[in-house]
């Protein structure tokens, strides 16, 4: 139920807008108070006495009319709801929402809001799939504006695939998920497992000692979290750090490189493979059953090493099980971006997020990350951030690619 939960509609300008009478239907028979914002195109599509009439409200429509200011201003009309819905989404609004730009009063009204937005967008799947409506969906996305859809299906120009707003009954239940009415909203990567490798590894030396590496576990804890929060059901196994173990994430501790790999095997079949993780390299080749005596005659200890498994090789090369999209990290000290592209071949993983760690930037226990998205296309320079930053960043392109990419 949505008992009076104020709802502030938005139509837009699209075909689909006459779903949006329906939604108010079904808004206002769960007991919500529900008052629509008209954009000129919309009005091409629906009229404002249907809205009024299934409101009964007056319905909005000119940043400039007097009647409209004096009853209710577009800063009160943006803030006096509890959740702003804009339906259809079209691409023009979802660019003028992405810049700022506010230029009628459903933009502008869209621009003061205080309060929750969410966005069902329709559109020709051209239009979807382009570039800059990918990026300023996933820039929405990761400003906090839910996105509910569109769906892929036959649309009203005749072409087939993304791009048909969801149907009225499915926003209703992202509306009670948002608002808290339901279970938890649904994400993006809803329905897709990801499995995240974080912190560095423990390589027993003797029952007290270990090699081990300076790793935080800040970035991969992050990117858990940030794919937990867009919907996918999460596993973090993850060596030991300070950090607590993540919301809403399926944590599981192990100490080296040998039981990382066991617990990341277990966890496949998977879509998503993060290693963030800074794996040793190499373990002690015999570790000693008794913690090693320093007094006698034989001197310090030789050390013999052997290298540890690549558990980000191992999951690319899984072969009937490899995840969807793996992707790795490359910590790289110079020509960041080379090392990386050639590490993403040399791996077989799909993507990497290559950062500089030399010991100016800070990066290694820092709370910042400069870093390239390095993938089959080229590497893309990200700015530098916080590591949470990076990682919403990171989660949003992998919602992207499986939005974009159904074969996946
Ligand atoms: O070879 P290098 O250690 O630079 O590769 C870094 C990437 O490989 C990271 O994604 C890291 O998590 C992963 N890796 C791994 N297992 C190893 C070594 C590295 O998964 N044994």
């Amino acid at each position: 139920m949505l008992r009076d939960k104020r709802i502030l509609l938005i139509v837009a300008g699209g075909i689909a807008a006459f779903k949006s009478l329906q939604l108010v239907r079904l808004l206002r028979g769960r007991g919500a108070r529900v008052r629509a914002v008209l954009t000129k195109s919309g009005a091409e599509f629906v009229t404002p006495l249907s809205l009024q009439a299934l409101t009964e409200d007056k319905v909005y429509g000119d940043l400039f009319s007097l009647t409209d200011e004096s009853e209710m201003g577009h800063i009160q009309l943006s803030r006096d709801a509890d959740l702003l819905v804009v339906v259809p989404a079209t691409a023009n609004l979802l660019a003028k929402m992405r810049a700022g730009i506010a230029d009628d009063l459903a933009s502008t009204v869209l621009l003061a809001t205080d309060k929750p937005v969410m966005v069902a967008p329709a559109m020709n799947v051209r239009m979807w799939l382009h570039p800059a409506t990918v990026e300023n969906v996933a820039v929405l996305r990761e400003r906090g504006v839910m996105v509910t859809g569109p769906t892929e299906g036959d649309m009203a120009c005749g072409e087939f695939g993304p791009g048909r707003m969801v149907e009225p009954e499915e926003i209703v239940a992202a509306i009670e998920r948002a608002l808290g009415e339901g279970e938890t909203a649904a994400g993006p990567l809803s329905g897709r497992s990801a499995l995240v490798t974080s912190g560095p590894t423990f390589e027993a030396i003797d029952p007290v000692r270990y090699i081990a590496n300076r790793s935080s576990g800040k970035q991969g804890h992050a990117i858990a979290t940030a794919l937990a929060r867009l919907g996918a059901t999460t596993t973090l196994v993850t060596g030991p750090t300070r950090l607590a173990d993540p919301a809403d994430v399926r944590t599981v501790h192990i100490e080296s490189a040998r039981e990382m790999l066991e617990a990341c095997t277990n966890a496949l079949p998977l879509d998503i493979a993060v290693c963030a993780a800074a794996v040793s390299d190499w373990r002690v080749a015999r570790e000693a059953g008794q913690k090693l005596k320093k007094d006698g005659n034989a001197g310090p200890p030789a050390l013999e090493l052997t290298e540890n498994p690549d558990i980000l090789a191992t999951l690319s090369a899984a072969s009937g099980t490899r995840p969807g999209l793996v992707v790795g990290f490359a910590a790289e000290t110079e020509t960041v971006v080379e090392h990386a592209t050639a590490k993403r071949l040399r791996k077989g993983c799909d993507w990497i997020v290559a950062n500089d760690v030399s010991p100016e930037t800070g990066t290694f226990g820092g709370d910042e990350n400069t870093v390239h998205l390095v993938t089959e296309t080229g590497a893309e320079p990200w700015p530098k951030m916080g590591k949470d930053a990076v990682a919403a960043r990171l989660a949003e392109r992998i919602a992207v690619h499986f939005s974009s990419n159904f074969a996946a």
